[in-house]
């Protein structure tokens, strides 16, 4: 087996780290016929660097070769109150099928297990690679999802959806509420997630929120505009209805952007609305778990930054 060195992510790692990101990920994509998902340059992939170390400082794990110091893999990784998820996982091209990914994923397992928590992830269904690795390592495929892309025009979103009058901007006040709602559906609780998307230090997140007749938060759906990520999520909502009238609401303050969802795939109603809008499917994704989990209720809408499922 070759050797290598695990070690934390520093500052100075950074715009090594975002090259891998890119490169491994593009590499992968266009070695099986799809485009590259993220531009050339790694000043669009440095996101990651930036947001994952502000919401968890010293949460990269990095696998270097132990003469060069040379980076050769990396995955981030989120402790959270009720799990551990796994962020975006990457080794350099030339060295895949050498099990180091494996070795990275062993190190996020056995800090879950010594919290007694399960690790949560999204991982493609098209791309047998991370399927494989996660599911020979204890991951189980829970849910499936569609990720679907709509594409605003610079003159705006032109269809209409009722509810849409009960969206709103969130505040910081809504925080406690999301978190409570995500733990009563989706039996996860991520609270520091939602500060600070709300926060939105960077200028690239937008929160909206769905408040029922009588004023009780019942949605949430974040967006995130950045040539690293144009996506909607994370989002959960008690109804499909809800998550139409929040997914038409980020559209509408999207003019000329084309963003990625994923939709949960028995979600057949809201689906066929998307539709009906113009959504085309880009890809489909897995939620797994290792350990612990219990079947979601309402509609989930996961991301890939931080992760979620
Ligand atoms: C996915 C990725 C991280 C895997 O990295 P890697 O270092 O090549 O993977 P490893 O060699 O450590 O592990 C793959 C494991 O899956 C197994 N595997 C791979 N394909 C398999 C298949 N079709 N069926 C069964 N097992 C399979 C391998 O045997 C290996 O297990 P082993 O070491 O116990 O034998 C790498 O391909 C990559 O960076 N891809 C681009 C970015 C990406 O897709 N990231 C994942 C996003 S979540």
């Amino acid at each position: 087996m070759i050797e290598i060195k695990l070690r934390t992510m520093e500052k100075a790692d950074w715009p090594e780290v975002a090259d891998l990101i890119a490169v491994s990920t593009n590499n992968w994509y266009e070695k099986h016929g799809m485009a590259a998902i993220f531009p050339k340059a790694s000043a669009a992939t440095m996101l990651f660097c930036e947001v994952y170390e502000a919401l968890d400082p010293g949460c990269c794990i990095l696998a270097t070769h132990p003469e060069t110091g040379l980076i050769m893999g990396s995955c981030f990784y989120h402790p959270r109150e009720t799990h551990v998820s796994l962020g975006i996982m990457n080794v350099h091209p030339n060295h895949f099928g050498a099990s180091i990914a494996v070795r990275l994923l062993k190190f996020i397992t056995d800090f879950a297990e010594q919290r007694h928590q399960p690790v949560r992830l999204v991982s493609s269904a098209m791309n047998l690679d991370s399927f494989s690795l996660y599911t020979r390592n204890g991951f189980v495929p829970q849910q499936a999802f569609q990720d679907m892309m709509l594409t605003v025009s610079d003159q705006g979103f032109p269809h209409m959806e009722s509810g849409a009058e009960r969206v709103r901007e969130a505040t910081l006040a809504d925080v406690p509420q999301m978190a409570d709602l995500e733990k009563s559906l989706c039996h996860i609780r991520r609270e520091k997630d939602y500060r600070y998307f709300i926060e939105n230090r960077q200028g690239i997140w937008q929160t909206l929120v769905y408040e029922n007749a009588e004023g009780v938060l019942e949605g949430f759906l974040v967006s995130v505009s950045h040539p690293g990520s144009n996506m909607l999520g994370p989002g959960v909502m008690r109804t499909e209805d809800q998550a139409a009238a929040l997914i038409i609401a980020h559209l509408q303050r999207n003019r000329g952007r084309s963003k990625i969802f994923l939709v949960p795939v028995s979600c057949h109603g809201l689906i066929k609305k998307l539709y009906g809008w113009g959504a085309r499917n880009t890809e489909i994704h897995f939620s797994q778990v290792r350990g612990a989990y219990q079947t979601p209720k309402g509609v989930l809408m996961p991301t890939f930054m931080p992760e979620t499922a």
